[in-house]
C-alpha cells in the first residue's frame, strides 16, 4: 500500500484517464478526491470504485477554468482529508477545426480549461504541495503537444505550454523537496478518442510500434510512479507513455 496516507487530487476523474489514475492510487490505499464538471452520477460510480479497490474518496464538483469552483475543490479536499499531497492536473477538452476555420472562442475555451484550468488548480494547492512530504504536480500532457496533430492547434499549442510550466514549478519546487513532472500518453481508449472515426484509428494504430492504443491502466501506472515516494529524484520531466510513436 505504497499510497497509503497521501491526498491526492486527481481533476476530471470522474471517467477515462483520470479515472483510471483514481482508482490506481486507490488500489494502493491513497484517498482521492474526484473531481467533476457535471455528472454527479459518474462520480459517485467513481468514489466507489476507488473505495472498492481499497482506498478513500468524496466527490467534488468543480469547473477547473473557474477560481472559485477550484477555491471550493480545495475547501472540500481539506474538509475530507487534510491539506493534499498529490495533484493531477488531468481535466482537458479539445475543440478541433482545421485551423483557418478555427474561431477564437475554440482557441480560448480549450485554453481556458487545459491552461487555465492547470493555473487555478496548482495555484490553490501550490502551498499544500509545498509542504508535503514528498509533495508531486503531475501534468497530464499528450504526445500531440510534442507532435502536433492535424487540426489541433488550439489543443497542442495548450498540451506543450504544459511543458514549460511543468519544468518552471519543478524548479520552484526543488528547494522544498516537492516535485513536478508531465505524463504525455499517446492515444488513449477513452471517450476522447471515441469519435474518432475507425478508419483514422485504425491509422493511428498502423503508426504505433506497440500496435495497440493505451489503455487506462498504461497511463495510470506511470502516474502512480510520479505520484510515490520512488520517483523523488525524478523531476520536470515529460514522460512520454505512446508505444513508441516517435520512435
Ligand atoms: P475524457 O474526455 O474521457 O475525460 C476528461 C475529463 O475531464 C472528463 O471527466 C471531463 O468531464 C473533465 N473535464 C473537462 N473539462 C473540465 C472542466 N472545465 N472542469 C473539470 N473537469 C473537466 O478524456 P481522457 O481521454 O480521459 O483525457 C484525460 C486527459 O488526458 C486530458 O487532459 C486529455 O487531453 C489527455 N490525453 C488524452 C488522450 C487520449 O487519447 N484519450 C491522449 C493524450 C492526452
Amino acid at each position: 500500500m505504497s499510497m497509503e496516507g497521501r491526498t491526492c487530487v486527481i481533476t476530471g476523474s470522474a471517467r477515462g484517464i483520470g479515472r483510471g489514475i483514481a482508482e490506481r492510487l486507490g488500489s494502493e490505499g491513497a484517498s482521492v478526491v474526484i473531481n467533476y464538471r457535471s455528472s454527479e452520477e459518474a462520480a459517485r460510480e467513481a468514489v466507489d470504485a476507488v473505495e472498492t479497490a481499497g482506498g478513500s474518496a468524496v466527490a467534488a464538483q468543480a469547473d477547473v477554468s473557474d477560481r472559485e469552483d477550484v477555491e471550493r475543490l480545495r475547501e472540500i479536499c481539506h474538509e475530507a482529508f487534510g491539506p493534499a499531497d498529490v495533484l493531477v492536473n488531468n481535466a482537458g477538452i479539445t475543440a478541433d477545426k482545421q485551423f483557418t476555420e478555427m474561431s477564437r472562442e475554440e482557441w480560448d475555451r480549450v485554453m481556458d480549461v487545459n491552461l487555465g484550468g492547470m493555473f487555478n488548480c496548482t495555484q490553490e494547492f501550490y502551498d499544500d504541495i509545498w509542504n508535503a512530504e514528498e509533495g508531486r504536480l503531475i501534468n497530464i500532457s499528450s504526445v500531440v503537444g510534442k507532435q502536433g496533430n492535424f487540426g489541433q492547434a488550439n489543443y497542442a499549442t495548450a498540451k506543450s505550454g504544459m511543458f514549460g510550466f511543468t519544468r518552471t514549478i519543478a524548479l520552484e519546487f526543488a528547494q522544498g523537496g516537492s516535485t513536478a513532472n508531465c505524463v504525455a500518453p499517446g492515444f488513449t481508449r477513452t471517450d476522447m478518442v471515441e469519435s474518432v472515426p475507425d478508419e483514422v484509428l485504425d491509422r493511428i494504430v498502423s503508426g504505433i510500434p506497440l500496435e495497440r492504443l493505451a489503455e487506462v491502466e498504461d497511463i495510470a501506472s506511470v502516474v502512480r510512479f510520479l505520484a510515490s515516494e520512488e520517483s523523488s529524484y525524478v523531476t520536470g520531466e515529460v514522460i512520454d507513455v505512446n508505444g513508441g510513436m516517435d520512435l
